[in-house]
């Protein structure tokens, strides 16, 4: 593969050979001397036109341990705030002898249509409502490390499901290494076509507790509502937001993920959030380590 773009595009050996190369990593850099020379002499640009914490300091620490020489472009503070065009902005930043592009935006589709019109590698950090490939990567991952493994085991990714990528990017991922998967939400958050994506469909936050093994919860993505969606952030809180009680009310121990940034008190309590239950910084570190695999695959390829 030339590009990641999505879980979709990609196979179970895929995902496998990333998890055995971020092994290789996730050793390396807990050792003294961090870096490695893989990427000497390939220059990546982390092309952000939407606001991130985890996944663009992640992409760069990553990119750091490799060797790569890296630039950070930010859409706010540049020219696109004169009407530059995207593709305009990606060919002018490729001029300067850039080999692959780590690229997030709000426009689904937007890496896909960037990677028909330009020769570099492109990574997909996030493009609007529809996959985030590397959380998912990070996340089934973490769930490998955590449970041994992620075949048979029932996920249930929890929360605002029409708005994010995370979810769908996990779907794909979890399916594709035999997981069970379960959606859960107000009908309001949920997209119609989920059920035929092949997964269970809860609305009773407590079942799918009561069900899974491991709960990735989501935020509630005010930023992308267009219209103000039933249920107010109190309302979500009230009936589906997770605390450590429900949590220690339940017969069995559960994992809890969250791709971040969490809304403490809405959708998870802070108890919840910093429990023994939770991996959610487990997840952050093993990002570092799952992108450094990713881009030195791609970059096999340039
Ligand atoms: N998980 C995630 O994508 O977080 P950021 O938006 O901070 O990158």
């Amino acid at each position: 593969q030339k590009h990641l773009l999505g879980i979709k595009d990609i196979t179970r050996q895929d995902i496998e050979l990333i998890f055995e190369t971020a092994d290789n990593f996730k050793d390396v850099i807990n050792r003294p001397i961090k870096k490695v020379p893989s990427l000497r002499d390939v220059t990546v640009a982390n092309v952000f036109f939407e606001n991130s914490t985890r996944t663009r300091l992640s992409f760069e620490l990553a990119q750091k341990r490799l060797s790569a020489d890296v630039i950070n472009f930010s859409a706010s503070n540049s020219s696109v705030k004169k009407g530059e065009t995207l593709l305009d902005t990606v060919n002018n930043i490729l001029a300067m002898k850039v080999d692959m592009i780590v690229m997030r935006h709000a426009s689904p589709g937007a890496p896909h249509y960037l990677s028909r019109h330009i020769k570099a590698n492109i990574v997909n950090a996030g493009d609007g409502t529809h996959e985030h490939p590397t959380q998912a990567l990070l996340d089934t991952f973490s769930i490998r490390e955590k449970l041994g493994g992620v075949e048979g085991k029932k996920i249930a990714i929890i929360g605002d499901i029409l708005h994010s990528r995370v979810a769908l990017s996990n779907i794909f991922a979890l399916q594709k290494l035999g997981a069970k998967v379960m959606v859960c939400g107000p009908p309001t958050l949920l997209p119609k076509y989920i059920a035929q994506l092949g997964v269970q469909v809860e609305l009773d936050v407590m079942k799918a507790l009561q069900w899974c093994d491991v709960a990735n919860v989501l935020r509630i993505q005010l930023e992308r509502q267009q219209i103000k969606y039933f249920p107010s952030l109190r309302e979500y809180s009230l009936y589906y937001g997770i605390t450590k009680k429900i949590l220690d009310s339940l017969k069995k121990q559960i994992v809890i993920m969250h791709p971040g940034p969490i809304n403490r008190g809405v959708e998870l309590s802070s108890d919840a959030a910093d429990s023994h239950h939770s991996i959610i910084l487990d997840q952050v570190e093993n990002g570092v380590a799952v992108r450094m695999a990713v881009m030195y695959l791609l970059a096999g390829q340039i």
